[in-house]
């Protein structure tokens, strides 16, 4: 028996961009939201993560993550460990059942990753790298986890990225038990239910953001006076009404609730002390052509949304292409005489979902 075999999986993961924000924990170690949180995922012909996991015991530990390109220290990273941890337990409870497989939990694993988009900017890196790591191990170890399963992992990675292991539009219920056993990813509709939904990004700037998620929720939580009713009275609300509007297609419902609560988050980061800036004026300039669109359309045809960081997300209708990325363009140019680029990896109509 040689000793020198690497066993090795890979694994892509999408993007998810939040129409209902995650913002805030009730259980840091466990990663335990707030609130619950709806999210559209992207298709991965523009934006993936692509991970490969392997394992070999001729590997000198420890763990190792290389993320595009560069060692990312993920021994210090509690959750980061968390994932490794569950996922190595449940590896050892499948060669426990049967001898004859290789002992993979007990060799050193090396992870590769690379985004194919701008990490740790507000396009969400951390739920498609984590939910790519987790699904990329759990092929390693071919674990029976169904996506739900994983998400339960994933979640304890990065918030959001319970809800990367989905495709279409995805609720992350917040659940109320201690131990997070109920806090979980929930697909609420395939792509294939509203396939004329297309998201434009706007890259604005591809820059580390100054406040990372994770610290940013948190000073949010212990300093805004606006996020207890946020959290709440307000989410569970809009929660209710964004499930209704997707279920019934319903654009100007879900235009009018997204952007609601996407400038619902950012007020509440503008709250919070030290105030925290995402938004910067050229994100401002976007929500401006947006409500131009809307307005020359007389309806709601055009809706941004902003995670945490400058970048927007406009979400609109196939039918109203003409209208929203080329109108976009020009009004954004006449605003702010910008000449950026959108993402040259991001085609204008981009379909939400998950590939097959
Ligand atoms: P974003 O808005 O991009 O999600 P966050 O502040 O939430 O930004 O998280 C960024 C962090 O997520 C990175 O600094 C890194 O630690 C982690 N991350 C990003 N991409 C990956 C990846 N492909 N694999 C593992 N971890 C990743
Ligand atoms: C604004 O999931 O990145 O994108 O759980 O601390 O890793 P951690 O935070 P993260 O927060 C995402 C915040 C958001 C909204 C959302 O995606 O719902
Ligand atoms: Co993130």
């Amino acid at each position: 028996m040689s000793d020198s075999t690497v066993y090795r999986a890979s694994t892509t993961a999408p993007v998810n961009i939040a129409v209902i924000k995650y913002w805030g924990k009730r259980d840091t170690a466990l990663n335990l939201p707030t609130n619950s949180s709806l999210s559209v995922t992207l298709s991965q012909k523009s934006l993936k993560t692509h991970t490969t996991a392997s394992c070999s015991s001729s590997y000198s530990g420890p763990d190792s993550l290389l993320l595009n390109g560069e060692p990312e220290d993920i021994q210090s990273s509690k959750r980061t460990q968390a994932c490794l941890q569950l996922l190595r337990r449940f590896r050892k409870d499948v060669e426990a059942k049967d001898s004859s497989l290789p002992k993979l939990t007990d060799m050193p694993l090396k992870l590769v990753s690379i985004n194919n988009f701008p990490t740790a900017a507000g396009l969400a890196s951390s739920a498609a790298g984590f939910a790519a790591l987790v699904r990329a191990i759990a092929n390693l170890y071919e674990l029976p986890h169904s996506p739900t399963q994983l998400s339960l992992i994933a979640r304890q990675g990065s918030g959001s990225a319970c809800r990367s292991l989905m495709g279409g539009y995805v609720a992350w219920r917040a659940g109320s038990s201690k131990d997070g056993q109920d806090s979980i990813a929930e697909e609420i509709a395939p792509v294939s239910h509203w396939p004329e939904m297309r998201a434009l990004i706007l890259v604005v700037s591809a820059d580390k953001k100054g406040v990372a998620s994770t610290a940013g929720m948190q000073t949010t939580v212990e300093t805004s006076t606006l996020f207890k009713a946020r959290a709440e009275e307000i989410v569970p609300k809009r929660m209710a009404l964004m499930e209704e509007a997707i279920q019934a297609k319903d654009f100007p419902k879900f235009a009018e609730t997204t952007m609601k609560d996407s400038n619902s988050f950012h007020a509440c980061c503008l709250d919070s002390w030290p105030p925290i800036h995402y938004l910067n004026d050229v994100s401002r300039a976007a929500m401006n052509a947006v409500e131009t669109i809307n307005r020359r359309a007389g309806e709601l045809v055009a809706a941004y949304t902003f995670d945490a960081g400058p970048n927007a997300v406009i979400y609109y209708e196939e039918k109203n292409e003409k209208l929203v990325a080329g109108v976009f363009r020009y009004v954004l140019q006449a605003v702010t005489g910008w000449d950026g680029e959108y993402g040259s990896n991001i085609p204008l109509n981009d379909r939400g979902g998950l590939e097959a």
